[in-house]
């Protein structure tokens, strides 16, 4: 299979906890290029605001968009790392005060500009896995392969609960990370929906391998394709 050049992107996206992060990273492992989230860039963003130290009450988008002037995106061997300031944030972007506060900053207009711009900028020169939210409709939509990640709502909260806490979850517990969930795509519903092109692959029946395996079968025939 010959190897995919600079402008070949793939894009997955879908609602929370659909497994587009951990999906995007092994497509593009077994593709051998490059993967780069945006939503660690949209929590990346909360987190450089977030270190001003006022209430988020007080938070303007022109503050918002100040604060991401310090995000950057350093390619690295498989994907592109996340820095503020020049210095890796990884642990940071996934706490409580980040989660918290990401969709109101996900929704203001001139950051998704800004946030589109670094990732059209890391496919510039390199093929791509791209994930989130609108990566085929708004970023991306001459991709040549978007996925669209579905999953229930109760095996998206059972993941999560097992990702977070390392334990398998109660019902108590996944009726909890579900509502949660559902509250989450409700945040984000505006910019979550699926290309007119997107291919939907529905992973509540499915094992991480056969998701992966699906979605490098159907890259492999567009690269044959090119
Ligand atoms: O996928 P995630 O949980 O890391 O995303 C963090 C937040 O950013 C979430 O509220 C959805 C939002 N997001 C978005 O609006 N558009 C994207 N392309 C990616 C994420």
């Amino acid at each position: 299979m010959p190897s995919p050049e600079a402008g070949f992107v793939i894009t997955i996206d879908g609602p929370a906890a659909s497994g587009k992060s951990s999906t995007a990273r092994e497509v593009a492992r077994a593709l051998g290029i490059r993967r780069a989230d945006s939503g660690a860039i949209y929590r990346a963003v909360t987190a450089a605001r977030l270190r001003r130290g006022d209430p988020p009450t007080s938070w303007t988008e022109q503050s918002v968009l100040d604060a991401a002037a310090a995000v950057s995106l350093v390619p690295v061997t498989d994907s592109f790392e996340v820095r503020i300031d020049g210095v890796g944030i990884d642990a940071e972007l996934r706490g409580p005060a980040v989660t918290a506060m990401v969709s109101r900053v996900a929704g203001m207009q001139s950051v998704r500009a800004r946030v589109d711009s670094l990732m059209r900028t890391c496919a510039r020169d390199v093929a791509i896995v791209v994930d989130g939210r609108d990566m085929g409709t708004a970023v991306f939509p001459g991709a040549a392969l978007k996925i669209w990640l579905v999953a229930d709502v109760e095996v998206r909260a059972r993941r999560r609960s097992l990702e977070m806490r390392g334990v398998e979850p109660d019902d108590e517990e996944v009726a909890r990370a579900a509502s949660a969930l559902l509250a989450r795509d409700e945040a984000d519903a505006r910019q979550t929906k699926p290309a007119t092109d997107a291919i939907l692959v529905d992973t509540s029946r499915l094992t991480p391998s056969e998701q992966v395996d699906r979605i490098v079968a159907l890259a492999n025939e567009r690269i044959s394709s090119l």
